[in-house]
């Protein structure tokens, strides 16, 4: 059975999903359907001035941005989200997944699973502000995945504009394998729509999930996609791009997340060199590990920048 393709979300990644990276991916590449930005916070009564900027519609140029807020409770969220309205934002998305023991453990991201008073307390911002669009990305728990079972009823009862689910449990971090089954048992009671997410790499991982769940409404990639920035398009399209076209592709994303870099960051060229040796982190297998160890090894911004140029060319 052949089923249409699914609309592909670039996931949010805290450090490198920033506005530079998505404004210069949807040049260079595209395909996505929706960018998320990373999560705000609103702490000890204020909001990081990163953060501001980084949703600020004068710094983003993609089509589709949708902000998250990350907040343990009601009040948070109502500040989060007023930022949000302030910058002309009627589309939001909410942190149930974040799973780093700092956050989780003040019951944010998927630390607030297993509380679910909590949850419907924080969900009340949604039945609040009917004028805005909200969608949930959430885990299967933190401890374990019948929290999420005990959460349905909450989440069912509210309106969303989709739930996306990563099936692992906060506890495991990163580590481990994706509970598919976990995903099946929500999946049954889930009145949303469905939106997958986690350890997609390629076409066939998309076409996998996809035919074990018919139902998806689309799919959001974070590491996939910083890995192979082609993969939503190349899905979409049906046309594989070779890895010369790729790599051409990725230096022309690289220019254009390094001249907003270089206006943005303050710091001299030691900041800059460092925020941009992130750009190539995930981008290790397409590059070649002696290139990306060369490209960590640049101490000057002269010298990274010729590291740079000589990428595909040995
Ligand atoms: C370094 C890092 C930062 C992340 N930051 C966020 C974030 O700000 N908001 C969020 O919802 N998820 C965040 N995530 C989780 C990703 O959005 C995604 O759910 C996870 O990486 C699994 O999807 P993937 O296997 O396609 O990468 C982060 C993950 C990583 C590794």
């Amino acid at each position: 059975m052949t089923h249409s393709k699914l609309p592909i979300s670039l996931a949010p990644l805290q450090g490198y999903t920033e506005a530079a990276y998505r404004n210069a991916h949807q040049i260079t590449f595209g395909g996505i359907t929706e960018y998320y930005t990373p999560f705000v916070r609103y702490e000890k009564g204020g909001f990081r001035n990163k953060d501001v900027r980084d949703i600020s519609p004068s710094h983003n140029s993609t089509s589709q941005l949708v902000p998250q807020l990350l907040a343990s409770d009601l009040s948070k969220a109502e500040s989060i989200l007023a930022l949000f309205i302030d910058n002309n934002y009627k589309r939001v998305d909410i942190n149930l997944g974040c799973p780093f023991p700092m956050i989780a453990k003040k019951h944010n991201g998927s630390g607030i699973l297993p509380y679910p008073d909590e949850v419907k307390d924080l969900l009340r911002v949604v039945t609040n502000h009917p004028e805005i669009e909200f969608s949930v990305k959430m885990r299967l728990g933190w401890e374990n995945p019948d929290e999420c079972i005990a959460l349905a009823p909450i989440l069912n009862d509210i309106q969303l504009k989709h739930i996306t689910m990563h099936p692992r449990l906060g506890k495991q971090q990163y580590k481990g394998t994706v509970d598919l089954e976990g995903l099946k048992a929500f999946a049954d009671i889930c009145r949303h729509p469905l939106i997958y997410n986690g350890d997609i790499e390629t076409i066939d991982d998309i076409d996998r999930i996809h035919r074990m769940f018919p139902q998806l409404a689309g799919m959001m990639i974070g590491r996939g996609l910083l890995a192979n920035p082609a993969l939503a398009l190349e899905y979409k399209t049906d046309i594989i791009l070779t890895e010369k076209e790729k790599i051409e592709r990725v230096k022309q994303l690289h220019k254009a997340v390094y001249q907003q870099y270089e206006v943005q960051i303050e710091g001299g060229d030691a900041q800059l060199l460092n925020k941009m040796k992130t750009f190539w982190e995930y981008l290790t297998p397409l590059i070649g590990s002696k290139c990306a160890k060369r490209i960590k090894k640049a101490n000057k911004i002269e010298l990274y920048l010729s590291e740079i140029n000589h990428i595909g060319l040995v």
